[in-house]
């Protein structure tokens, strides 16, 4: 089969490599019908993540259709449509009995294109099936649902819930990329007063506009603490999340956030940030950080089943499958293609438009 292996710093090729055959009884074989490319491949490809080694097949975030089961595969069958998460879980240790599926101490948590081979292929070996597929509901396309393997049970489960948004609250989100703007989607379940975007790049805050954001600010130009303070009369947000991983961001969300407040992190974080206790000790706000976990997917599914929510406006692109590389080279240039998620449509993939247009630019 074709797959798209990293090769070590800068180096990736759409390779010809073994098909993946059952190795645990827990295992299933999927073929990939459409996938996606994250800001994460894109480290691992910087040499960020040295985890991963070269030889690995990259890709977490994936809808497929089973085509052979372990012998202890009980829930899918061959020719189920499923969602892969990107996180997947054992099922029996103590953090999966918590549904803390990030955690895994039994061989799961975040491994796909990351520690085993990943998705961005023709087809997968998907282990823990049982606890870490999900059955795709009649009548919803690929696209659909693709995006809920990552991008948005991250912003939900360690935004919008670690940051226990209610009604009516202002909300802050600093960063404006798939993952910030996955936090303005489902902060808006929980119908907050404004939500306020905040990012250095215009492209970017025009995003989240769409994406539902009342307000948006270009810190690049503007004083973000200043206009927040403005907006919600001298006091500060309610919840500030951060979504983009770098020391003044995070900084920036305990700035503008009111005595009381949630600063929920999202960010991915590969330096030390300063925690200005000094300031913060008197103001009773809380900070949470977090991993994905993914139990919020059922939910998640739930809503776009009944039509609450539409996570179709990430897809910007659409590439076939066997030109991964080209979707790539968009998905990294995103300052001028505008990309927020590349779709990779294998022949199987279902209900989205344009299969086969290489590189065609998502209707809006
Ligand atoms: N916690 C988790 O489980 C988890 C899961 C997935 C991703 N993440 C992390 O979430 C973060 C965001 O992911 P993404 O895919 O949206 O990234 P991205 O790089 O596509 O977007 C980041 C955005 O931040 C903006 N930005 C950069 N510096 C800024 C600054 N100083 N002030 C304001 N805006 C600034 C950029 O313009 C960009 O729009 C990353 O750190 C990623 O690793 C965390
Ligand atoms: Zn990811
Ligand atoms: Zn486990």
């Amino acid at each position: 089969m074709k797959a798209l292996v990293y090769h070590g710093p800068g180096e990736r090729g759409w390779d010809d490599v073994p098909d993946p055959s059952i190795f645990d009884a827990t295992d299933i074989i999927v073929r990939v019908d459409t996938t996606t490319i994250c800001g994460t491949d894109l480290h691992i490809l910087k040499g960020d993540v040295p985890e991963t080694t070269p030889g690995t097949i990259l890709g977490h975030e994936a809808v497929g259709t089973v085509q052979e089961i372990g012998a202890s595969v009980t829930s899918v069958a061959p020719g189920d449509r499923v969602l892969l998460s990107c996180v997947s879980s054992c099922g029996r240790c103590r953090y999966c009995k918590e549904g803390r599926y990030g955690q895994c101490l039994g061989g799961g948590g975040w491994i796909f294109g990351h520690t085993i081979d990943g998705v961005q292929a023709e087809y997968a070996r998907v282990p823990f099936a049982d606890n870490s597929v999900y059955k795709i509901p009649e009548g919803l396309s690929d696209e659909q649902v693709l995006f809920l393997a990552d991008i948005l049970p991250t912003s939900y489960e360690v935004g919008v819930l670690n940051g226990m948004i209610r009604p009516g609250d202002v909300v802050a989100v600093v960063g404006s990329g798939p993952i910030g703007l996955a936090a303005v989607l489902t902060a808006r379940l929980y119908t907050p007063g404004q939500i306020v975007a905040i990012d250095l790049a215009d492209s970017r805050l025009e995003g989240a506009r769409r994406f539902g954001a009342d307000v948006t600010i270009n810190n690049g130009n503007e004083d973000a603490v200043a206009k927040v303070m403005e907006l919600t009369d001298g006091l500060g947000a309610d919840v500030a999340l951060e979504a983009v991983g770098v020391p003044q961001t995070f900084e920036l969300a305990t700035e503008l956030i009111r005595p009381g407040g949630h600063v929920a992190n999202i960010g991915v974080h590969g330096h030390a940030v300063t925690l200005h206790l000094e300031k913060l000790w008197i103001r009773d706000v809380t900070i949470t950080t977090g991993l994905v976990d993914t139990f919020s997917i059922p939910q998640l599914l739930r809503l776009i089943v009944n039509g609450r929510l539409d996570p179709s406006l990430f897809a910007t692109h659409r590439f076939a499958l066997d030109d991964t590389m080209s979707a790539y080279d968009t998905f990294a240039d995103a300052a001028n293609s505008g990309a927020l998620k590349v779709v990779l449509q294998g022949p199987g993939s279902v209900g989205a438009p344009d299969v086969g247009l290489t590189g065609a630019k998502a209707a809006a």
